[in-house]
């Protein structure tokens, strides 16, 4: 049987593509239908089922718009329920396809209707299993994730730990182990940058699978500092058990040309929220629409986004090159932002052609920010990585006001201040300085590659911050 992985980096998700003999079987698909219906195309296929490792939470997969247009059948594990039709499979179901089998593993844990599935020849040899967020390269899922449930962290956890021991663990040591996730994404906390691994090898070096290891011990390890998830995950599971708009309006709205008047008529509405998409360094030079947040696409877009639009409903417009605009509207509904009006036809240059104002903010360099810091010179240069990595090192005299927490921490913010913004490379801090600059603060400046080209000068810092403060 041919098995591709599909990896999507923004998301750090891998969906995958199965052929044989003319049926094709579509594993954990992304939001978007046209790649997997061209992919079978190519192999003159037909698309049989689509198959969920579980309920995501970290995107909206597109089961239901894929089963409208090809007529597979969607599966799911036991203990799913959704609001459209599809198939409860049960632990050890075979589904047949093409001269191969693909036979349903109960693997609960992650969420109690987990499952893997087993890839099995013609000949019997079984090469692949596809893990789901049970098994992943370095880490297991974890064992709370948007769930509603009666159970806790630890129930999960040690359901975990017998669908490991049980059903992935006894599968033969040469398996090939294709999970959902790699590194970047929230659904584990370890996992390694590597996609797919031997179950030999994960054996030797995955912490959670160690053949001496009691399921308390498992329990605690598995649980232990466990960040809480992105306020948008519990939307996104609610979206995949419901149908929704379907993902050709989605886009069909979101890819709305407007001319610049139109824009900003637009932007000036009270529930319009303008997202910049473009390079940091558009962004940064040519300045942009008054009111807009920089989100980039260039950077970690979807869980941004995710994390700082609280709103999943939100009406967004959106800067954009003009060759991106499909590919950022897709990224917005991947992660259910479905809410998309159109972007700036003409990009900054149509904008400024029509005689309207622009914001921008100001840029300065690591050794500006630097020589400034020394003399006394910044009202409030301020560090907007996370409290752990300020913590770990950080320049002396800056504040902490980490990004993640921005909304929440709002009103600690002077808008008559003049700010100076770093993060670790200059990604997060514009996203923080847009969003400065959005509600208010008049003077708000940039420092140019971050704490990496801040570390290249002599300007001195501060190491690790014992969290206990003697007196
Ligand atoms: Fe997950």
């Amino acid at each position: 049987m041919k098995v591709e992985q599909i990896f999507t980096g923004c998301l750090a998700e891998m969906a995958y593509y199965i052929e044989s003999n003319g049926e094709a079987a579509i594993v954990d698909p992304l939001r978007e239908t046209q790649p997997y219906i061209d992919m079978a195309a190519a192999d003159n296929a037909t698309i049989k089922y689509i198959f969920l490792t579980h309920f995501h939470a970290d995107f909206v997969s597109g089961q239901y718009d894929l089963a409208q247009k090809t007529g597979a059948k969607i599966v799911f594990g036991p203990n799913a329920t959704a609001e459209y039709d599809f198939h409860v499979g049960t632990d050890g179901e075979v589904f047949p396809l093409g001269d191969g089998k693909i036979t349903l593993l109960h693997t609960p844990g992650h969420t109690m209707e987990s499952s893997s599935y087993l890839i099995t020849e013609k000949d019997g040899s079984t090469p692949y299993v596809l893990t789901g967020d049970c098994l992943f390269i370095g880490d297991v899922g974890r064992p709370d994730l948007a769930v509603k449930s009666d159970l806790t962290q630890a129930d999960l956890a040690g359901h975990l730990f017998d669908s490991l021991r049980n059903k992935i663990m006894t599968l033969p040591d040469d398996i090939i182990v294709y999970p959902n996730h790699g590194a970047g994404s929230a659904c584990g906390k370890n996992m390694s940058s590597e996609t797919f691994d031997t179950l030999e090898n994960q054996k030797k070096t995955n912490y959670a699978l160690r053949a001496d290891m009691t399921k308390e011990e498992f329990i605690q390890e598995v649980t232990a500092g466990l960040k809480t998830p992105p306020q948008y995950f519990p939307n996104n599971v609610r979206m995949n058990k419901s149908i929704n708009t379907s993902i050709d309006d989605v886009l069909s709205a979101g890819t709305t040309a407007l001319d610049a008047v139109t824009f900003k008529e637009m932007s000036e509405q009270k529930d319009v929220l303008v997202i910049d998409t473009r390079s940091k360094e558009d962004y940064t030079e040519q300045g942009t629409v008054p009111g807009a947040w920089f989100i980039g696409i260039d950077g970690s877009f979807a869980p941004w986004v995710g994390a700082l639009v609280t709103n999943i409903q939100q009406k967004i417009i959106f800067i954009a090159d003009e060759d991106k605009v499909q590919e950022v509207a897709t990224r917005f509904s991947r992660v259910g932002y479905d809410n998309t009006a159109g972007y700036l036809k003409g990009g900054m240059d149509a904008w400024k052609k029509a005689g309207l104002d622009f914001d921008k903010i100001g840029s300065m360099s690591a050794q500006e920010f630097g020589d400034a810091l020394a003399k006394g010179e910044m009202e409030k240069p301020t560090d907007v990585r996370k409290d752990t990595e300020y913590r770990s090192e950080h320049a002396v005299g800056v504040d902490n006001f980490p990004l993640d927490t921005i909304h929440a921490n709002f009103s600690e913010i002077d808008t008559n201040k003049a700010y100076y913004v770093h993060c670790a490379s200059g990604y997060r801090s514009l996203i923080a300085a847009s969003i400065f600059m959005a509600n208010g603060v008049k003077n708000v400046t940039d420092v140019r590659g971050g704490f990496k080209a801040m570390q290249e000068t002599d300007m001195p810092m501060t190491d690790f911050i014992c969290p206990t403060t003697f007196s």
